[in-house]
């Protein structure tokens, strides 16, 4: 069988360099916000270019402290809205939720599955605070003309990066000089400051969930940003709120990254751009070597450089496609079954209509993509592909 996504062999590159650094860990006996934790903040944020990482517990932690951390500095209020795609993964819409804010679904494109930025403005109210861009399947959403609707309404941009680690733009005009693309308006030190275009982005979410593009062996998360304010309340919020131990400036949770987390996070970090480049080159050989009239492959942007944490086609039988590769040995996962405005958990909005969203949910299908699938595997999908 061609595994989805075979875990087992992508963590096995790093077998004897996870057992030296277990036993370092052991032997230093320091397990909660150590050495670890610490260098991996550092690292990571060098590798998105932002001045601040934040390790959590986890991605929807992240994406909901984010939001926390900006009721706690007064720049949102509980009930304020948030506009957030209509088909993204649950914990994007969950993390509003827990923090008592209002989700707003827009409809996506049905070409990028991504937020359709023409649909964003009529969605705004005046209780509208900040979008939540999602960019999903490790495709980066348009952020240009998010940013320009943002500046607009003076909203705050968050971004959920939990499928897009190490994810660019590469477009001429948005080309910033840090990766993330978040200068920070409130940081006297900015050196982004011509970059007026970006400056309402401010803070992304990040999940490393063993299936991601960087995965730990658990449960793992980071929040990066360039704001000092920002960073500052979420260091303090992700551990009970305190600032300095036992004294409680916010009302916090626990939420930090696991030291052992993040000591495996060191070790698999300085792969990943190689490990993406990876998954592009899969990408390729899938986008021109897949011809077959019932399949609709998924829409690349050149102007981005689309990490491939999936990669998502579309058919109309698309049980009896997911079917046909189960009998041929090939395993392939749907993401997602359900949107979000039809699940149990929100009888409210079930009987909401995001027709995009619904043609989305039913059509797609994921195919194996990971560093660690063979050329030959490739070679094979694509055959079983063009004969179905
Ligand atoms: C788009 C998106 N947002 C948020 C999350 C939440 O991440 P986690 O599972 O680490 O809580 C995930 C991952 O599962 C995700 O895919």
């Amino acid at each position: 069988m061609i595994l989805f996504l075979d875990l087992k062999k992508i963590n096995a590159r790093y077998e004897t360099a996870f057992q030296e650094k277990l036993k370092l860990v052991l032997d230093n006996g320091w397990y909660i916000l150590g050495k670890e934790v610490e260098n991996f903040e550092k690292a990571f944020a060098e590798y998105c270019h932002t001045k601040y990482c934040i390790g959590v517990g986890n991605g929807l932690d992240s994406l909901v402290l984010i939001f926390k951390a900006y009721i706690q500095l007064g720049k949102l209020q509980k009930g304020d809205e948030v506009i957030v795609p209509a088909n993204t993964y649950i914990a994007s819409i969950l993390a509003i939720l827990q923090a008592d804010l209002v989700p707003v679904l827009v409809e996506p494109k049905l070409e990028t599955y991504n937020i359709n930025p023409d649909l964003i403005q009529e969605k705004i109210t005046p209780k509208t605070k900040a979008i939540l861009a999602v960019h999903l399947y490790g495709q980066l959403a348009e952020m240009e003309k998010i940013n320009e609707i943002a500046i607009q309404n003076n909203l705050l941009i968050i971004e959920d990066a939990a499928q897009s680690h190490g994810a660019v733009a590469n477009s001429n005009n948005f080309i910033p000089k840090h990766r993330d693309q978040i200068p920070n308006t409130n940081d006297d030190t900015n050196e982004n400051q011509q970059l007026t275009i970006n400056n309402q982005q401010s803070a992304k979410a990040y999940s490393f969930y063993p299936g991601k593009n960087l995965g730990c062996l658990g449960d793992g998360g980071a929040i990066t940003t360039n704001d000092s304010e920002l960073a500052k309340a979420l260091f303090s919020l992700r551990n009970y709120g305190s600032e300095k131990k036992y004294y409680n400036k916010y009302i916090g949770v626990n939420s930090r990254l696991d030291e052992l987390q993040a000591a495996f996070l060191n070790l698999k970090l300085p792969n990943l751009d190689v490990d993406n480049e990876k998954r592009r080159s899969i990408a390729k050989r899938y986008l021109s070597g897949i011809k077959n009239d019932k399949i609709k492959l998924p829409f690349w942007d050149s102007s981005n450089n689309h990490v491939f944490h999936l990669f998502v086609i579309r058919t109309q039988n698309r049980e009896g496609l997911q079917e046909y590769l189960t009998g041929n040995n090939i395993q392939t996962v749907i993401h997602y079954p359900v949107p979000p405005h039809k699940q149990k958990a929100f009888p409210d909005w079930n009987n909401l209509s995001f027709p995009i969203t619904e043609k989305i949910h039913n059509e797609v299908l994921s195919l194996p993509i990971s560093p660690v699938l063979t050329e030959t595997e490739v070679n094979f999908i694509i055959e079983i592909l063009n004969q179905y």
